[in-house]
């Protein structure tokens, strides 16, 4: 599990999360769902250490994630993948993916192995291993994403705001790719603006507002409570004019 333990944090002296406390489950999907500016992205980077907190700590399975470099995080097993599209749009699905084993160890044989592993969880890895990364649709981008992060079986993977423009199909595709990763046993947090289709694909759901947590709890019951459908208009996290 991830243990957020009174954790503040912001950037230039400026506090974005003030005393965050916040525990994560393992081998689940957790989204973060909340208005512009909540802090949902702050947490991430402070989760993968890719910003120091001025006060609190991060672990991950009880080791100590924050502190270290974000390499650091990678050996701790945590694994963020950026809003932007990050595949090399010149090279093939495969050598993306491969791009992943970068910093793992072990030996090209032990990197096929799990490549081949990848090719049955995620099909269009396999099915367009030769294909320049910049011609697949969104959804199957996110795939190939998915699969370079998990080539160093990580534990945790972030994911920030994943279904940004993404046609109805590639959401489907996104969602399964989730589900996938989950049921490999990888824990997931997702930051969502697309309230509906991220706590649909989440197990617990957590609602960030002004740099604190402000509500935790199935993500089924969080979309069924209606002072929540009421926040969250049209599927994304705008405050309802009151
Ligand atoms: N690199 C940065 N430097 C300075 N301020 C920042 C930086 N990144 C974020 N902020 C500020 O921190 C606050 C929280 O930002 P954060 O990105 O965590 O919010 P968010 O919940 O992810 O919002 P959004 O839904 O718009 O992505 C905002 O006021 C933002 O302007
Ligand atoms: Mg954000």
């Amino acid at each position: 599990m991830i243990e957020i333990d009174a954790v503040s944090a912001g950037y230039g002296g400026g506090l974005v999360l003030r005393d965050v406390s916040l525990t994560i489950p393992e081998g689940e999907t957790t989204c973060i769902v909340g208005p512009n500016g909540a802090g949902k992205s702050t947490m991430l980077k402070v989760i993968c250490d890719d910003l120091t907190p001025s006060a609190g700590e991060v672990r991950v399975a009880g080791v100590r994630v924050t502190g270290r470099t974000p390499a650091g995080a990678i050996d701790c097993g945590v694994v963020m993948i950026p809003q932007s599209n990050a595949l090399f749009p010149e090279m093939t699905v495969r050598e993306n993916v491969l791009l992943g084993a970068h910093a793992v160890k072990g030996s090209a044989r032990v990197h096929a192995a799990r490549l081949a592993e990848l090719e049955a969880l995620f099909p269009v890895v396999g099915e367009r291993a030769r294909t320049h990364a910049g011609l697949l649709s969104g959804g199957q981008r996110r795939m190939v994403e998915f699969a370079r992060a998990l080539m160093s079986r990580p534990r945790v993977v972030l994911l920030d705001e994943p279904s940004i423009g993404l046609d109805p199909k590639s959401l489907e595709l996104l969602s399964a790719s989730i589900r996938t990763m989950a049921e490999a046993g990888t824990t997931v947090v997702l930051v969502e603006q697309n309230v509906r289709f991220g706590l649909a694909a989440a197990t617990t759901g957590v609602i960030m507002e002004g740099g604190t947590v402000f509500a935790t709890g199935p993500a089924a019951d969080l979309l069924a409570d209606p002072e929540m459908r009421a926040v969250f208009i049209g599927g994304h996290a705008v405050r309802a004019a009151s």
